[in-house]
């Protein structure tokens, strides 16, 4: 297997971009990537994608991004694993690279949500449909019940949930691609509005559009490219039970678990070594879950490691330097990828007032639906 390195790294701003097409957004940040990287061609594509033909009625985007990109003819095509979507395309671009099979491979996650289409009944596709959204389940009420149950077996109060918006927002300040820039207050957050109860407005990953994208390559050949290569030293990817019903403890995610397993395993590291971390915060009881079962934070402690400091910028572990998802939006399948760029962006000191010191190794976290997917990458500074 050679070892990988990513080379290039571009993203649109998120939030709602009206002037902008699902194309026009991928197509911004690709060039971003290449040009960061002074490529002018790709052997492969993958494209991290929820639902364009739910959101916008455009499948096979494949062939339809190479085209607008410029590059007709190479190998492209979707990777769909609903929220993890991007995440995914990471794995599978990785691979490509790995196994010698493409040198110069671009992998970008795109999402166009908030062109009128239905948001709330599209995202539900991704849980189950015969037993969960049938009787009317939405995401949000799917993490109210993880955080109901998290609450009964740990104590974890709406004052912890809150917390972690309040991190994510300040991170989100420094942050000139995030869509919300505005901090809050963990008294804004109790005082906003209820979505399924415990969750509020401002527990909530917003509806957004973005794109993101990163170029790899094989680490022998990155100078070609950049003198500063960031090395993907792990990936794993697992799943679980698509209903919460069917899980033995819905507080815990087990597909969350044995990815980073597999992740730690590959690049031979353990959860202490992490210095710089982006985990899938699409609601406040995300963050807290993933970095239980991730290994970043002892199981049961997840929920007092914002409060406490432990996981801001500054902390023993920074988490969500970007915003996370709460504050730098969440155009779903562009997620994974956009995580990836924050810890490219810190393993090589480029992240500014979010520079977390002497960062070498980093840790992104995407999961799919209530954690029926995850995929975690770890990456190293050369
Ligand atoms: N965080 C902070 N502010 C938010 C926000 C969020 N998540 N969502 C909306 N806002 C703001 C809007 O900018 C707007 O502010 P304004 O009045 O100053 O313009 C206001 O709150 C109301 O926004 P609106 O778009 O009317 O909210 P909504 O009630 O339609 O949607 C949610 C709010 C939380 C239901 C929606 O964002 C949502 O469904 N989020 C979860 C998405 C999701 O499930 N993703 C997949 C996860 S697996």
């Amino acid at each position: 297997m050679r070892e990988v390195a990513i080379v290039g790294a571009g993203m649109t701003r998120f939030g709602e971009i009206w002037e902008s097409s699902l194309r026009d957004l991928f197509v911004e940040a690709a060039a971003g990537a290449l040009n960061s990287a002074g490529a002018d061609h790709v052997d492969s594509i993958f494209v991290g994608n929820m639902s364009g033909g739910q959101f916008v009625g455009q499948e096979h985007l494949g062939p339809l991004m190479a085209d607008h990109l410029g590059m007709a003819g190479v190998a492209a095509a979707r990777v769909e694993s609903a929220c993890a979507s991007g995440g995914m395309a990471l794995n599978m671009g990785f691979m490509a690279v790995a196994s010698g099979c493409s040198d110069a491979v671009l992998v970008a996650g795109v999402e166009k949500m908030t062109d009128g289409a239905d948001v709330t009944n599209v995202l539900a596709s991704a849980a189950d449909q015969e037993t969960e959204v049938y009787h009317g389940i939405t995401f949000p009420g799917l993490y109210a019940m993880i955080a109901r149950a998290h609450m009964e077996k740990h104590g974890t109060t709406e004052e912890d949930l809150a917390w972690v918006a309040v991190k994510n927002h300040k991170h989100g300040s420094l942050n000139p691609k995030a869509q919300f820039r505005g901090e809050v207050t963990v008294e804004q957050v109790l005082r906003s509005s209820m979505v399924a109860e415990p969750l509020r407005l401002l527990h909530c990953s917003p509806v957004s559009d973005g794109a993101a994208a990163v170029l790899l390559c094989p680490l022998d050949q990155a100078e070609k490219y950049t003198d500063k290569p960031v090395k993907v030293i792990g990936t794993g990817v697992a799943t679980d039970s698509i209903a919460l019903a069917d899980r033995k403890d819905p507080a815990f995610l087990g597909s969350v678990e044995k990815s980073a397993e597999r992740a730690y395993k590959m690049a031979g590291v353990t959860p202490k070594d992490i210095q710089v971390a982006e985990v899938h915060d699409c609601f406040a009881i995300a963050e807290i879950c993933c970095l239980e079962a991730s290994g970043l934070i002892e199981k049961g402690k997840g929920a007092k490691a914002a409060a406490s400091g432990v996981t801001s910028l500054g902390g023993r572990i920074p988490v969500n330097t970007s915003g996370g998802l709460k504050s730098k939006g969440h155009p779903v399948g562009a997620t994974g990828v956009a995580q990836a760029i924050e810890v490219f962006e810190q393993l090589r000191g480029e992240s500014g007032e979010r520079q977390v010191e002497d960062a070498r190794i980093g840790l992104t976290q995407n999961m799919g639906g209530s954690g029926a997917s995850s995929v975690v990458h770890i990456y190293q500074g050369v």
